[in-house]
């Protein structure tokens, strides 16, 4: 058994099933967001992780190959500090990875599970964050008050040196956080280098709709134990953002929603610079209409 599950195993199914409903109820009744326990933060591995974690290999995966070996890494907001393991298998110029995390729960289960890790216990907002090649937020900047998102923000986008990536949950409010952080960091002489393939202004409207993608991950048996689900799989949603400091930013168009097809067409809904578009591809005009039969949501046509 590997770490992670040695760990979820110290706690009965059927209290992890109840502390994951305490932690949602506190959400969702807006009483507050934190891990209040060691308990808590456990249950947060067992029933969060696995879906957060699938989404940040998925993003890292997108990062420029060419240009970019990052050898320093910070997480803001790290939790337990999972993306350490995901980035250094996907990076392996990886030397040094810092995790920021004001949760001393959250904290203590990070330094069982890995000791590749330099932990900042404080809040970031206070914290001297060090540069790094690749900064990490991901699913912490919805957490923050109104007025402390655009300080946290100019704060992670000062210590980056070439690479800062945000996630946020797939809903309308997480696309509002990723909206306005793009509008900042466009201002502030960023290089947006995915979901957009451009700079310009974001063509959807966040009143009528949302940029947002999803991710199938595979539910072991313990995660469908423990989420009593009898689904294989499950799909996460998640609004993200990669931005560079150099221009590395190839121009594509983004996949934004699941293809339409019938027969010998596929209609996409594609962002461009100035507007979302949806053209239809038929078999008969498009000599590279295999190809694009193959595109997903998600997915960048060049
Ligand atoms: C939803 S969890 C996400 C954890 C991890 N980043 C992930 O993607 O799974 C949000 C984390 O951000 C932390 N957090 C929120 N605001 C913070 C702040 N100002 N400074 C440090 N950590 C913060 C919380 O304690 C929590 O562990």
């Amino acid at each position: 058994m590997n770490k992670v599950t040695n760990i979820i195993k110290t706690i009965p199914l059927q209290k992890l099933r109840d502390l994951r409903d305490q932690i949602t109820h506190r959400y969702k009744s807006k009483q507050g967001k934190g891990i209040q326990s060691a308990d808590e933060a456990i249950a947060y591995l067992a029933f969060r992780s696995p879906a957060t974690s699938a989404v940040q290999k998925q993003i890292f995966t997108e990062c420029p190959k060419d240009n970019f070996h990052p050898e320093s890494m910070v997480d803001l907001g790290a939790g337990m500090g999972l993306s350490q393991a995901i980035a250094a298998g996907l990076f392996p110029s990886l030397r040094t990875y810092t995790g920021i995390e004001e949760n001393s729960y959250m904290v203590e289960i990070g330094r069982k599970l890995s000791d590749e890790i330099d932990w900042i216990q404080q809040s970031y907002l206070a914290a001297d964050i060090p540069k790094a090649d690749l900064i990490l937020g991901s699913y912490t900047f919805s957490e923050l008050s109104k007025t402390k998102l655009l300080p946290a923000l100019e704060k992670a986008w000062a210590t980056t040196q070439q690479c800062l990536i945000l996630i946020e949950p797939g809903t309308p409010e997480g696309f509002k956080t990723i909206l306005k952080c793009r509008e900042y960091l466009v201002q502030n002489s960023g290089h947006i280098y995915a979901p957009c393939g451009h700079n310009g202004n974001c063509p959807i409207n966040p009143e009528n709709d949302w940029c947002h993608f999803s991710k199938r991950l595979e539910r072991t048996k313990l995660h469908r134990d423990m989420k009593e689900g009898s689904l294989p799989y499950e799909d996460e949603k998640y609004c993200y953002l990669i931005a560079t400091k150099e221009n590395w930013s190839p121009t594509y168009k983004r996949i934004l929603k699941p293809a339409t097809t019938r027969k010998g067409h596929i209609k996409l809904d594609l962002c461009t610079p100035d507007k979302v578009e949806s053209p239809t591809f038929t078999k008969s005009k498009n000599p590279n209409f295999k190809e694009i039969k193959k595109l997903t949501w998600g997915d960048r046509l060049e």
